[in-house]
């Protein structure tokens, strides 16, 4: 099922992808944090080389924008450059929320929530406190990185509380240590089914063609409906369809892209993609009648951001000598050391369920043990090979 899936490597969950515009919560800010995401996901798609893969542009998003928080100097700038706006100009704090509000509304099945963990012995800078609970709502959580088994687990009780069970473990052993300091975490998790469901009589296997020129047969849905459909053009001329898929009660609905001809790479398609096509395509579209085959498909990926984050200009703030977590913590000197998600989705008859989690960790740059000769000391030159002292010595008063 996983191979003959190679070519429908992708979906936008729509709801989190692009706000209807005009909304309260579909503002300037959403836009931007949607365009980071997307790009973000095809500069991480573009590394894997083709196959499966699924990814959440508002998990890491949500988790990029409380970096912010804890930045400051060109690790800030960086971020800010990236995502196109910054967290302390006017009215984006409260945008944030809005959002925030708008994904999670009562009797929603869609659930995003942020975690922000620091070490509980780490001095934070004045206002850092005050400037999170801005920002997020909330206090940061005390967590004992010393321990870490015991950090971890509750790291990872945190994420599939949020994540309605359906990732476990996400921090793999290691992920976060004695040399923690703060640990960003964003989880989101979807459950919907098809406004209109496919039946379940219908699903036979039929070829799906892979982008190697093969087939293989898997599990079609098949369903007759009047949806909202579109056909596309890139700016290179590749042809391509658009389909929606909403879910019910009216928020969220699955887009399906896929280019017009067989065996045209799916690369040439994803290149294109940002934020404003998104919503060009859910602006475009028109309804009509149309015969819909889409596979069932279960697809979890595991992502390391680190490599497209630095491709997108963010940079410093990995690097343990220019990384400046001094709005923070200016005592202590803190690196990026991680950028991870993990994610899962699963589409068939009845809908879709799909949960995410996307973490940074935030390292101290311990500085290593110094051996000061700042007293007398002894010295000798020996050549190993032989043991042969050559000379040898003492210093009292250099
Ligand atoms: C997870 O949920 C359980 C049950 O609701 C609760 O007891 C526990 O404290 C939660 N853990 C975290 C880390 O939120
Ligand atoms: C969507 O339609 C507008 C005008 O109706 C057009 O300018 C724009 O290019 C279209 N976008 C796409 C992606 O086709
Ligand atoms: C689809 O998957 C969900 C779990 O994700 C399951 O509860 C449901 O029964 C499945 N529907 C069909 C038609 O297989």
């Amino acid at each position: 099922m996983r191979a003959a899936l190679a070519a429908l490597a992708w979906v936008a969950l729509a709801g989190t992808v692009a706000p209807a515009a005009g909304g309260p919560a579909g503002g300037r800010v959403a836009r931007l944090a949607a365009d980071f995401g997307v790009r973000l996901f095809r500069e991480a798609v573009g590394r894997r080389g083709g196959g499966n893969a699924v990814f959440s542009p508002h998990g890491a998003a949500a988790v990029l924008a409380a970096l912010q928080l804890a930045t400051a100097g060109p690790s800030r700038r960086q971020l800010e450059a990236a995502m196109g706006f910054g967290i302390d100009e006017p009215g984006v704090a409260l945008e944030l929320r809005r959002l925030r509000q708008a994904l999670g509304g009562p009797g929603s099945r869609l659930a995003a929530a942020e975690g922000l963990f620091v070490a509980r012995e780490l001095p934070l800078a004045p206002g850092a406190v005050a400037r999170f609970v801005q920002a997020l709502g909330r206090p940061p959580a005390q967590v004992a990185f010393g321990q870490p088994q015991r950090a971890r687990d509750v790291l990872n009780a945190w994420v599939q509380n949020h994540t309605h069970g359906s990732i476990r473990g996400f921090l793999p052993p290691g992920a976060a240590g004695p040399g923690t300091r703060l640990l960003l975490a964003s989880a989101v998790g979807f459950g919907g089914s098809w406004l209109r469901p496919f039946p379940a009589a219908a699903t036979r296997r039929r070829p799906f063609h892979r982008p190697d020129g093969s087939a293989a047969p898997a599990p079609m849905m098949e369903q007759t409906a009047r949806l909202r459909h579109g056909e596309f053009v890139t700016p290179q001329g590749l042809e391509y369809d658009v389909a929606e898929l909403p879910y019910g009660g009216g928020d969220v609905s699955m887009l399906v892209a896929a280019p017009a001809r067989r065996h045209v790479p799916l690369a040439a398609l994803a290149g294109a993609l940002d934020g404003a096509l998104v919503a060009a395509w859910a602006a475009n579209m028109t309804r009509a009648t149309r015969v819909l085959v889409l596979p069932r498909f279960s697809l979890e990926t595991a992502w390391d951001l680190r490599a497209p984050l630095e491709a997108m200009g963010v940079r410093a703030v990995f690097q343990p000598a220019a990384a400046d977590f001094s709005a923070l913590c200016a005592e202590e000197p803190l690196f990026l050391a991680q950028a991870l998600q993990k994610v899962r989705i699963q589409v068939n008859e009845s809908g879709t369920e799909a949960a995410a989690a996307t973490a940074a960790v935030v390292y101290s740059r311990m500085a290593p043990p110094e051996i000061r000769m700042d007293r007398p000391f002894l010295f000798l030159v020996r050549h190993n090979p032989t043991g042969t002292i050559l000379f040898m010595g003492q210093v009292t008063d250099p």
